[in-house]
């Protein structure tokens, strides 16, 4: 739809839709998506099946001797309508967003060396634009001069009940007040870390989609790409 292709980096809170957005808008686009946070995911998967992580704490030296090793790559599913992971060209898609990984992933996220690689990775990825990319620091450390960037948010007491209600249509047992703490203590560990924290861009444009529908979002966010573009 459009001639000039450009840059999109989605930040954001947990949990918000991020992954969800920016995967309809890459698609309606007919540009490349990027999950950030699958790839520190794949680094983490890596470092447990080495035996690299033990009771939470990563082995921070082999892990980084290991990065040279690690290599992602990822496949857009036209039959699932997935953006698929690899790791060596090992589909790693389902095994990256268990349980374990998730709670192991934070400490592999901290280490300089490994968003070192993972950002030199991620823009090569874009330099030939028409990408969307989202995680957490693409707006100020990734891509600092792309062209549109968004930062999503919502309250944490959405975030919550759509997580809550998406773990109870999978048949788990959940407790919302559980999640709600896990929610604001994920926020509190993005911001606060000492490595490129979450933050938004000064020039980032904020979408709080506490009370706004996907396609609301999508033609919002389309719209801003029609102008970003047409100013090229
Ligand atoms: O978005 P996610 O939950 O799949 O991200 C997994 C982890 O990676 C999460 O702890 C935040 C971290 N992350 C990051 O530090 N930088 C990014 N650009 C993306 C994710």
């Amino acid at each position: 739809m459009t001639a000039k292709k450009i840059i999109v980096a989605i930040d954001g809170h947990s949990s918000c839709g991020k992954s969800t957005m920016a995967k309809s808008l890459a698609q309606e686009l007919g540009y490349v998506y990027i999950d950030s946070g699958a790839m520190y995911r794949v680094v983490t998967l890596y470092a447990l099946r080495k035996g690299l992580i033990n009771n939470g704490k990563p082995d921070v030296e082999k892990v980084i001797g290991e990065l040279g090793n690690i290599r992602i790559t990822f496949q857009w599913d036209e039959k699932t309508g997935r953006n698929t992971t690899f790791l060596n060209k090992e589909n790693v898609e389902d095994e990256i967003r268990q349980l374990e990984v998730s709670q192991n992933v934070s400490p592999i996220s901290t280490i300089a060396e490994v968003r070192h690689e993972m950002v030199r990775q991620q823009r090569e990825n874009g330099k030939n634009k028409g990408i969307v990319m989202d995680g957490r620091d693409i707006g100020t450390v990734v891509f600092p001069d792309a062209e549109l960037k968004i930062f999503m948010t919502a309250s944490p007491e959405i975030r919550a009940q759509r997580r809550y209600d998406e773990l109870k249509e999978k048949g788990l047992d959940v407790d919302f007040k559980e999640i709600l703490k896990n929610v604001e203590g994920r926020d509190k560990i993005d911001s606060t870390r000492a490595v490129s924290p979450l933050k938004k861009a000064k020039d980032a444009l904020v979408l709080d989609n506490s009370h706004l529908t996907r396609e609301e979002q999508l033609n919002w966010t389309l719209e801003k790409v029609k102008e970003r573009t047409e100013q090229l």
